[in-house]
């Protein structure tokens, strides 16, 4: 196994050991320092460097030590696609591996004697990942990592996106304009949410497979099995539909209808009927205009209510309001939108928004 190592001045000796022990089995080992006790160093260059090597796949696994591992453990986990697992004993370590695929084991140079320690480093090494309901459990915490690697979070940490492409915002200025007609609305939102999607889904997993080209036989990747449900609330969120399944011809498309009040602005529901995977699929709400909030809000009670887990809420044009509203009642799901407008007027419409969406998409005004 390709294995990268690397300490700190207070880890040194104990990884000079386990250095030793590595070659003597026949692992490939990469040394990333330090290389002395006696300097003093600062334990983040050395966590980085490993768990960089270990997440460009470059190494197989990653060994860390510094005087506790405490240190070293939250510099590691810091570099996105690492998994890393202070263990001072075989236990913990089997544990490690077992149920969450570790993929770097950190150890305190000075808490634990060198015979455990090397135990430790050989049971971590042989133990394979359990896989069944871990990997579930794996799978989100690597669906975080992805999410927040390519779309940082907000100062208050709710996960609101404001996918700001160019060619987003040039489309979402001309549906904007009252004076486009039907016909050039219905097909900048489709564009618009398929631009949007393409963005949305950078964070999907892959997996490598072999195909054979007309020359030679070659690794290529291929999305890992994902399962996708796209559920528009009706009306509007039909507008978008078709745009994500020219990119996503597989996706299974679930229907919410739900209308606005229009004295009390409260969502009325009419109609609900979703794919009966619902709980195992990634799913996406289309609300192209999230105003009070109380549509999105009611659409993702329901499919809750029916099992889904997976959600994200995808929308044009968002008012804070409806931010809020969402990130209240269902704080863990993520929003994307085009756009981020200023506040709701007194019939509840989204300032400066685009009128009524519906009635813009289906020509009824
Ligand atoms: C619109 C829009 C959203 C909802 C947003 O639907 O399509 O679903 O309003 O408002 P909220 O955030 O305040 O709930 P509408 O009720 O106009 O129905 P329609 O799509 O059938 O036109
Ligand atoms: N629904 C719309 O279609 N537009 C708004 O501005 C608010 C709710």
């Amino acid at each position: 196994m390709r294995v990268a190592i690397g300490s700190d001045h207070a880890g040194f000796t104990l990884k000079e050991k386990i250095k030793e022990f590595l070659q003597e089995s026949g692992h490939e080992v990469q040394d990333f320092g330090t290389h002395s006790a006696e300097l003093s160093v600062d334990y983040p260059d050395f966590g980085f460097k490993v768990g960089e090597s270990v997440a460009s796949g470059q190494s197989e696994r990653g060994i860390l030590l510094c005087g506790s591992g405490i240190g070293m453990s939250i510099a590691a986990n810091k570099v996105p696609g690492v998994y890393g697992a202070l263990c001072n004993d075989p236990d913990t370590a089997r544990l490690s591996r077992l149920h969450n695929n570790s993929n770097v084991l950190i150890l305190g140079g000075r808490v634990v004697e060198e015979k455990t320690a090397i135990e430790t480093v050989r049971v971590w090494l042989e133990t394979p990942f359990e896989g069944g309901r871990h990997s579930a459990r794996v799978k989100k915490i690597e669906s975080f990592d992805s999410l927040r690697n390519h779309f940082p979070p907000r100062p208050n940490g709710n996960p609101l996106i404001i996918l700001d492409h160019p060619l987003i915002q040039h489309k979402v200025g001309i549906i904007r304009d009252r004076n486009t007609t039907v016909k050039e609305f219905r097909e900048l939102v489709q564009e618009i949410a398929g631009l949007m999607v393409y963005e949305i889904t950078r964070t999907l997993s892959l997996e490598e497979t072999e195909v054979e080209t007309p020359i030679s036989r070659t690794k290529v990747l291929t999305l890992s099995g994902k399962k996708l449900a796209i559920v528009p609330i009706l009306r509007a969120g039909l507008g978008m539909v078709e745009g994500i399944l020219r990119l996503i011809p597989n996706a299974k498309v679930g229907h919410i209808g739900l209308y606005r009040d229009p004295e009390t602005l409260s969502p009325v529901e009419y109609y609900c009927k979703l794919p009966g995977d619902i709980e195992e699929r990634d799913i996406f709400i289309l609300d192209p205009m999230l105003a009070t909030g109380g549509s999105s809000a009611a659409a993702i009670d329901l499919i809750k209510k029916r099992g889904g887990k997976k959600i994200t809420l995808v929308c044009l044009i968002s008012a804070p309001e409806g931010v809020a509203l969402v990130h209240r009642r269902h704080p863990e799901v993520p929003i994307f939108t085009a756009a981020l407008d200023s506040h709701l007027n007194d019939h509840g419409y989204i300032v400066p928004g685009l009128g009524d969406a519906g009635d813009r998409l289906f020509g009824t005004r």
